[in-house]
C-alpha cells in the first residue's frame, strides 16, 4: 500500500473513535499543519519522477479532499451530540408548579421606629443617629452624670476597655451631645437606636431601643414638652384622648425631671390605651440641666429646652400586643412571621405562599 493511503486509512479509522473537539483539531494540525503528513506528501511532489506526477498528485487531492470531508463531518457531529446533551440537561419542564413565593417581615421594632419618625417629622422633628460604640464623655460626663452615678457601675454598663474610656452607649442621649456640639441651636431632633444595658428578664434585654428627644430654643418651656409628648402618644397608639401623668423624677441632665405614666385598662385581655385607672411608664423627660448645655458650648442664658427618652420596645409591645421583650431579639422566624409587617401590598395570590 503506498504511504498516502496508509496514512489515509490511519487517520480515517482515527476519526470514527469517540473524539473530542481538541482531540480532532489535533488530528487536522498533525495532518494539515506546517509539518503535517499531509502537507509532507505535498512536499515531495517536486522530488517524484515526471511520468508518476500526475496521478500522484490526483491521487493526493483525493485524499487530502476525503480527510478533510471526514474531518468537518466528524466536527459538526460532535457539535450535535453536546447540542443534544444540553437540551436533554436543561430541559424546561413546564408542567412543574411553581416555586414557593418566601416573603419577608418587617420586624416591629423598625416598624416602631418608622412610626415614631415620621410622627415627629410632622411636627418638625429632624431624625439624627449617634454610634452604638460610645465613648464615656459622650454617654456621661456631658451629660452632668456624676463619677459616682450607679448608671457608671460596671453591673449596667458595657465597657470595651479596662480604662473605662469607650463603651456601649447606655441610652440615646449622648446623640444630644453630638448633635448641639456639631451645630448651632435651634435643635429639633429625634435620634431612635439601638442601646446596651447589663439586664436581662421578661422586661429587659441587654440591647434594646431607645428614641432620644430634643427641642433647644430661646422660650421652650415645659408646656411644649406636656404637648408635644401629648400629641405624640395620641398618634402612635391612634386614640382621640389620652391619660397622661407626669411624675417628678430625677436625671442628671434635666431639671426639672418627670417620667411620664400613661392611663390604660386590661379589657378582654388586651390593653386598652387612653381608658381606665392603671398606670404604665413609658418614658423619661425634663427641661436640659443648664451644665449640658455649658458643656456643648451653648449659653444656658439664652436658650433653654427639653429632652425625652423613650423605651420603643415596650411601646411595640403595648402598641401589638407582646408580652415577651426577649422574643424581639431570638430571630426566630415564625415569630417573625406572625408579629411582623409586610413591606410592602403584596397581592393576595402571594400572600399564602410566604412562609
Ligand atoms: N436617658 C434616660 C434613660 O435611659 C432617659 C431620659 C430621661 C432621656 C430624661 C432624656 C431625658 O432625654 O430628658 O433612662
Amino acid at each position: 500500500m503506498s504511504d498516502i493511503k496508509k496514512i489515509k486509512d490511519e487517520f480515517i479509522n482515527k476519526l470514527k473513535e469517540d473524539l473530542d473537539l481538541n482531540s480532532v483539531n489535533q488530528i487536522k494540525t498533525d495532518l494539515f499543519g506546517k509539518n503535517g503528513k499531509i502537507s509532507n506528501e505535498f512536499k515531495k511532489l517536486g522530488s517524484v519522477s515526471a511520468e508518476d506526477r500526475k496521478k500522484f498528485a490526483s491521487d493526493l487531492n483525493l485524499i487530502k479532499d476525503e480527510l478533510q470531508i471526514a474531518i468537518s463531518n466528524k466536527i459538526k457531529d460532535i457539535e450535535i451530540k453536546e447540542i443534544n446533551l444540553k437540551l436533554q440537561n436543561e430541559k424546561i419542564d413546564v408542567t412543574l408548579p411553581e416555586r414557593s413565593f418566601f416573603q419577608g417581615k418587617i420586624h416591629p421594632v423598625s416598624q416602631v421606629i418608622d412610626e415614631i419618625s415620621s410622627i415627629f417629622s410632622e411636627i418638625g422633628f429632624n431624625v439624627e443617629e449617634g454610634p452604638d460604640v460610645e465613648n464615656e464623655y459622650n454617654n456621661f460626663t456631658a451629660l452632668n452624670t456624676p463619677d459616682n452615678h450607679p448608671a457608671r457601675d460596671m453591673h449596667d454598663t458595657f465597657y470595651l476597655d479596662v480604662n473605662k474610656e469607650y463603651l456601649l452607649r447606655t441610652h440615646t442621649s449622648p446623640v444630644q451631645v453630638r448633635t448641639m456640639l456639631k451645630g448651632k441651636p435651634p435643635f429639633k431632633i429625634i435620634a431612635p437606636g439601638r442601646t446596651y444595658r447589663s439586664d436581662s428578664d421578661q422586661t429587659h434585654a441587654p440591647m434594646f431601643h431607645q428614641v432620644e428627644g430634643l427641642h433647644i430654643d430661646k422660650n421652650i418651656n415645659m408646656g411644649h414638652l406636656k404637648g408635644c409628648l401629648n400629641y405624640f402618644i395620641k398618634e402612635f397608639f391612634e386614640v382621640d384622648k389620652i391619660k397622661m401623668r407626669f411624675r417628678p423624677s430625677h436625671f442628671p441632665f434635666t431639671e426639672p425631671s418627670a417620667e411620664v405614666d400613661i392611663g390604660y385598662k386590661i379589657k378582654d385581655e388586651k390593653i386598652v390605651i387612653g381608658e381606665g385607672d392603671k398606670w404604665l411608664e413609658i418614658l423619661g423627660c425634663g427641661m436640659v440641666h443648664p451644665n449640658v448645655l455649658r458643656n456643648v458650648k451653648v449659653d444656658p442664658s439664652k436658650y433653654q429646652g427639653y429632652a425625652f427618652g423613650i423605651g420603643i420596645d415596650r411601646l411595640a409591645m403595648l402598641k401589638y400586643g407582646i408580652n415577651d421583650l426577649r422574643s424581639f431579639f431570638e430571630t426566630d422566624y415564625r415569630w417573625l412571621n406572625h408579629f411582623g409587617f409586610d413591606p410592602l401590598d403584596v397581592p393576595s395570590s402571594y400572600r399564602g405562599l410566604s412562609r
